[in-house]
Formats: structure tokens, sequence, C-alpha cells
């Protein structure tokens, strides 16, 4: 079957998670990624966080996916010769260096547009334009600078970071999504542009709904489903709001059977208000429907937290899924706490593909996480991380290199 991105060529010039997320969606939806690495060492995250000797790291692996591995040293005369064919031959051309460092090797957005007009360049920096363009950023740099990590966490503690990638996974989602645009932008226009996905910028994205509630705030003084109200004081900005639900429908992590010794036998309970009467029913608090302290959302406000502790004498009678099972019943929306043991476990998520277990010449078999984003008529195959440099020869031979050509490269160290 035909690829949603078939025929697409990605000069992957990524390394990291931030980066090598967007190439690995590119590839999965279908499009041929080179990743081009120094000889010698590639990606520094194939020696990171190594749990098997010599093998590349899962950090690698897990982010590298479908991709060919063409080594080159980018800084070399022949090497930047071999990069001017790559840009000719690819579409896009995918980094997420320091800034400055791309100019720094001679290539700058004006001479790749000269070597290839039609060419996409993507990139993701740690900021946009501004005070601290230049700087370096990992992940938790842009949770903290983009809002995250001052709306995460509990009001009496300090600013928390969370662990679902926001920055890094966050950002190059956000940057895959920029270059299909750009590809589809490109069949009218029928020339290339810069797509820039800066880090802050991406999580402010994601947090949202937090500069939704400063404004809220400014104007109100408060906000009623924030755990602050109506005891705690608000102060100028958005307050950390613990697990509260963040939306209209007042939630709440509780507690299930199990919890003094597993740590995560918690669910996560929404009290909608279209299932209000239900859950009443559910906890055996028949009276709270028609009681005038409960019976409207408004009203409820005023009572969250004595409300979460009595579903919580009942949840702390159900296991999660017990839990979870009897609620559904009700169309009372409730999440169980799922570690990643048991997410890995998780038969459905193996059926659709979103689990894969892969296997790996050095390192034998392992799993990840698979292609999130289904298209009927495009599926994903997952495939191994290339070794370093194991698609050089055949890249190489693609853009026209004879084997003499090849060795003396090779001879030169510039592969
Ligand atoms: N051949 C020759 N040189 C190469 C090369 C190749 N194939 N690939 C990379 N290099 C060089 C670069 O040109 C750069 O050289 P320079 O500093 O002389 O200009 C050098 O390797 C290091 O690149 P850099 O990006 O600065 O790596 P770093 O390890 O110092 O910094 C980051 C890592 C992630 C902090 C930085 O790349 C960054 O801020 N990136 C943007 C934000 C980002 O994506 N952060 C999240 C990462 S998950």
């Amino acid at each position: 079957m035909s690829k949603a991105l078939d025929g697409v060529r990605i000069l992957d010039f990524t390394h990291v998670q931030s980066g090598p997320t967007c190439t690995q969606l590119l590839a999965w939806l279908g499009a041929d990624v080179i990743k081009v690495e120094r000889p010698g060492e590639g990606d520094a995250t194939r020696a990171q966080l190594r749990d098997v000797a010599d093998a590349d790291s899962l950090y690698f692996t897990m982010l590298n996916h479908n991709k060919r591995s063409l080594t080159l040293d980018t800084k070399d005369p022949i090497g930047k010769e071999v990069l001017e064919t790559l840009i000719r031959y690819c579409d896009v051309l995918v980094e997420n260096f320091a800034p400055g460092a791309l100019d720094r090797m001679g290539f700058t957005w004006q001479r790749i547009n000269e070597l290839n007009p039609r060419m996409i360049v993507a990139s993701v920096k740690g900021f946009g334009p501004g005070p601290y363009e230049d700087c370096k950023v990992y992940e938790n740099v842009a949770q903290c600078a983009g809002g995250a990590a001052s709306t995460t966490g509990f009001d009496d503690g300090p600013p928390m970071v969370t662990g679902a990638q926001i920055g890094d996974s966050g950002t190059g989602l956000h940057l895959a999504l920029g270059i299909v645009a750009a590809l589809y932008q490109r069949n009218s226009t029928g020339h290339g542009q810069k797509v820039l996905a800066p880090m802050q910028d991406a999580v402010l994205n994601l947090c949202r709904v937090k500069l939704r509630d400063q404004q809220r705030l400014e104007r109100t003084g408060t906000m009623h489903e924030y755990p602050q109200y109506p005891d705690g004081k608000f102060g100028e900005a958005v307050p950390r709001a613990g697990n509260a639900s963040g939306g209209g429908q007042p939630g709440s992590i509780l507690k299930c059977k199990g919890w003094e010794t597993d740590p995560n036998a918690y669910i996560y309970f929404i009290t909608q208000g279209a299932v209000w009467p239900a859950v009443c029913k559910v906890i055996g608090e028949e009276g709270w429907i028609t009681d005038e302290a409960f019976k409207t959302p408004a009203a409820r406000l005023l009572h969250l937290k004595p409300i979460f502790a009595r579903i919580e004498q009942w949840t702390m009678t159900k296991t999660k899924f017990e839990a979870m099972d009897i609620l559904n019943k009700y169309d009372i929306p409730c999440g169980p706490i799922l570690s990643m043991k048991e997410i890995a476990q998780e038969p459905s998520l193996r059926e659709t593909g979103t689990i894969v277990e892969v296997d790996h010449p050095t390192r034998g078999k392992y799993l990840t996480v698979g292609n999130p984003i289904k298209l009927s008529d495009s599926p994903t195959e997952v495939t191994r991380s290339p070794l370093l440099g194991e698609h050089t020869e055949e890249v190489l031979a693609q853009l026209g290199y004879n084997a003499e050509q090849v060795a003396l490269m090779r001879a030169k160290k510039v592969i």
C-alpha cells in the first residue's frame, strides 16, 4: 500500500529528541529520511543512557525508526560537496542544531535556497527571535520558559516539570505539521520556505488554557474551579492547580483499593454536570441530587473538597479497574492512572500498533511507541533504527558517487 509522504526526501540533520521526533513521524508517514551523522560518533544519544553495552541506547533507537543513516563530516570540503548534492536531492532539510550552527557550517538559508529553491528548511530552536534566541535549550528549560512548570504541581510546592516531553517531542510534532503544510504550499508556489518551531512557543501553545486562566484571573480575581477557591488566596499569576481538571468539569485524582502499597492505585474522576445524579447514586449519596448545596454545578464549586473526599471513600473500596467498569456504565468520565508497566502490557495498544516490539541486531528485542497518528490509507510499519552509517554507501550510490570516490572519502574519514 502507498504511503502519504511517498516520494518525499528528508535530509535529517537532527539529533537528541526534538528534531528526531519530527523526522521519525515523517518517516512513519512514508518519507525517505536520510539521517546525517558525524563519522565515528553519530547522534550523541546513541551512547546516552545505555542499558546494553556497545548497543545503541533506547534513547536513540526509540526516536530514529524507519530512517537511513549516512555518516558525513559536513565541515570537511568534500563533506560539504556531498551535503550540497544532498540538498539538491532532497525536499526538506530538518535541523535542531544550536542557533547559528548551520550558518557556521556555510549553509545559510540563502545558500540552501540557491542550491535548491524548492527546499524547505525546518528548524527547532529553543527560542524564537528575542532576548534568548542564541541560547541552547533542552526539554526542561522549554517547559519552564513556556509556562508549563509555573502551572504544574501543587500550590504549596515548587514549580514542576511534567514527564510528558512537551518541549522536545511536543515541538517535534509542531515542526512536522509545519513541514507538511510547507510541502502542500510548495505544490502551488513551486518554492520552499523556512519553517521554525521554537520550543518555548510550542510549550506555550500546549499551555494555552493557562494563558486563558491568567486573563480570567486578572479580570475577576478568582477562578472557581481551582483548588484555591473558596478558602485560599489567589495572587497575580495563575497558580498551580494540583490535579484539578483545568476545564469546565471539576475533576480530581482519587485513591483506589490498594493505594497503600501500589503508587498507581488511583483513578481520575470527573464530576461532569450531566451525570451528577448518577455519581450520587453510585456513591450512595442520593440526597445530594436535590440538596441545594450540591444540586447545581455552581453550588458544587463551593464544596469540591468534601465532594471528592466522599467520592474517594467509594473509590477506595474498588480497584481502579473495577471503578472504571462501574463508572463507565453510567457514562461518568474517569480514567485509571496507568503505570508504564501496565501500558507496556496493554493488549489493545499492541493491537493498534501504538506499542510495538522491534528487533535490533545488537540489542535484541525492545518495545517502542509506534505511530500514534493512524491514517486509514497509509498504515505505519515500524522498522528498527539504523546503525551508525549503515546506509552510507547506499545513499552515496543513489547520489551518483562511484566506488572509487566513496573509498577516497572513507580513507579521508569524511564518511
Ligand atoms: N559534521 C560535522 N560537524 C557537525 C555535524 C556533522 N555531521 N553535525 C553536527 N556538527 C557540529 C555542528 O555544526 C556544531 O558545530 P559548531 O558548534 O562548531 O557550530 C557542533 O556539531 C555541535 O552542534 P550543537 O547543536 O551545538 O550541539 P550541542 O551538543 O553543543 O548542543 C543542543 C545540543 C540540543 C543544546 C543544541 O543543539 C540546541 O540548542 N538545539 C536547538 C534546541 C533543541 O533542539 N533542543 C532540544 C534537543 S532535544
